[in-house]
């Protein structure tokens, strides 16, 4: 039997909270609820407030939430109930024993898995749908299997989730592709389709596509480190137009025009996050995690080449902070500095990996005055990462040196420099002028998205320092001719 009438999805973030009201709302036949060990995330979810800020996702909420989309804590009831749940608790990298710093941390799947086992009392399909390394689906269904209650049967389906934070809404409308592994089986089949007729009802068929789980699992890393591969390769390039003349954003645009490469995610930036790009939280954790399966397949030429992605992007940032401190006479001890951007990316409050962070922290790491403003995140959220021990290992330092603002130009009154570290829109529209004003001169702007008008901020009087590109003040014309004779 195939049809599907509750859905449960254990894990209310980024991925279950967006992904479950969109089913919603497209299948009002279907009751989905979403489920979190975080009284305080759920309350948010039931509340005016959404515990995440997505373009088009509050419409969504609203419409369904009460009809066919709950959020509530009690798991085991949700759990028993559902014909089919969602795993979509978080896997971050882990931070401690074997594997530390670089293995998926697995802990909170298997709690969920452990917890399926322990209260289900029919059949279910169980979805993975949080990115895991190869073979995770295995391990799942050996804790199940291992727990089993008499007549119990479970299918063991791999959904890994495309979207990307800030385009949740319109990526899972309109997904590239939905993604579904299973057990080639007959009742591995049955359960595809079971999934496959869920996704059915908003998304063409041809888009759906199935595979064994292995594939899955792998395609999901594959794609996330291809993505960042990308990134990485125009970045490399970026550290040699600024060594010779050649502009980033021209070697991009004559690259991604050749139809094999395309244009898409080539923006060089500070770090990941490029003209729509993937969640700061994803594309480390997963690259590292496809690292660290390569090294335990024996593969370490493999390994090799996937760890080389991460380290141009530590790269990138540190170069970036380095160019501020260069540029500021080798010093910014005491040096006021405004930070516009603290989230990965635009339309997003998520901060998680977000180049904003490194950023702050090799400038506090010389004693500067942070003056941070963005638009979306939460000042408690900002404390939470500056302080975090791998950034700082005195929260009182961080209390020290560090300003959150509420209004741009307040956060760049009376600064020696401002450093653009997220793409937000309003940036681009400021008033510079003003902003020129207020600030101490010489005054230096630091663009690491490369989203202003440089030539217009070079003729108000800025120094104007990017990424990809050596910026000439306006008037200031040096021929080859006038080289230096021999
Ligand atoms: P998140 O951290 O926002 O949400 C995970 C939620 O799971 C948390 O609210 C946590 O309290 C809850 N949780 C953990 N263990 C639980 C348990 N045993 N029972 C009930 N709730 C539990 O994580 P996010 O960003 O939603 O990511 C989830 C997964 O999806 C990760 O594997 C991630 O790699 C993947 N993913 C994330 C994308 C993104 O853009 N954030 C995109 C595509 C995939």
């Amino acid at each position: 039997d195939m049809t599907i009438g509750k859905i449960c999805c254990i894990g209310a973030g980024y991925v279950g909270g967006p992904t479950c009201a969109i089913i919603a709302h497209n299948c009002p036949s279907i009751q989905v609820t979403v489920v979190d060990l975080s009284e305080e995330r759920i309350a948010q979810w039931n509340s005016d407030r959404l515990p995440i800020f997505e373009p088009g996702l509050d419409d969504i909420v609203k419409g369904c939430r009460g009809k066919n989309l709950f959020f509530s804590t009690d798991v085991e009831k949700e759990i028993i109930e559902a014909d089919l749940i969602f795993i979509c608790v978080n896997t971050p990298t882990k931070n401690y024993g074997v594997g530390k710093g670089r293995a998926a941390d697995l802990k909170y799947i298997e709690s969920a898995a452990r917890m399926i086992a322990t209260v289900s009392t029919k059949s279910k399909i169980v979805v993975e749908k949080s990115t895991v390394p190869v073979k995770a689906a295995e391990s799942i269904a050996n804790i199940l299997k291992a727990n089993v209650k008499p007549g119990v049967k479970y299918q063991i389906l791999s959904n890994p989730e495309f979207l990307a934070e800030g385009t949740a809404v319109k990526d899972l409308l309109q997904p590239d592709r939905v993604l579904i592994g299973g057990d080639q089986t007959p009742e591995g089949h049955e359960a595809i389709q079971a999934l496959c007729w869920v996704y059915g009802h908003w998304v063409s068929k041809d888009r759906i596509i199935t595979m064994n789980t292995w594939s899955s699992e792998l395609s999901k890393l594959a794609a996330n480190a291809f993505l960042a591969q990308r990134i990485s390769s125009i970045n490399a390039m970026s550290a040699i137009c600024e060594s010779t003349g050649a502009d980033v954003t021209e070697v991009a645009h004559a690259v991604g025009m050749d139809t094999r490469i395309g244009n898409k995610f080539l923006k060089a930036s500070v770090g990941y996050g490029g003209i729509s790009g993937f969640g700061g939280s994803c594309f480390q954790k997963d690259v590292l995690n496809l690292v660290y399966l390569c090294e335990c397949l024996n593969l370490p030429e493999v390994a090799e080449y996937w760890q080389q992605v991460i380290n141009i992007n530590d790269y990138q940032r540190r170069r970036f902070a380095n160019k501020i401190i260069e540029s500021l006479f080798n010093t910014v001890t005491n040096k006021n500095i405004a930070i516009f951007g603290f989230a990965f990316k635009k339309d997003t409050g998520d901060t998680r990996e977000s180049a904003a962070i490194y950023i702050c922290k090799y400038l506090m790491d010389e004693g500067a005055k942070l003056h941070i403003y963005d638009p979306k995140v939460e000042e408690k959220q900002l404390i939470t990462e500056l302080t975090h021990p791998a950034i700082s290992d005195d929260p009182s330092r961080v209390k020290e040196l560090v300003t959150i603002h509420k209004d741009p130009y307040e956060a760049a009154n009376n600064t020696h420099a401002l450093v653009v570290c997220t793409e937000w829109d309003e940036f681009i529209n400021y008033d510079y002028e003003k902003i020129y004003g207020s600030m101490l001169k010489p005054a230096f702007l630091f663009d690491g998205r490369i989203i202003l008008d440089h030539q217009k901020l070079m003729g108000l009087g800025f120094n104007v320092i990017t990424i990809g590109k050596r910026l000439q003040r306006p008037n200031v014309h040096r021929p080859y001719a006038q080289a230096p004779a021999q």
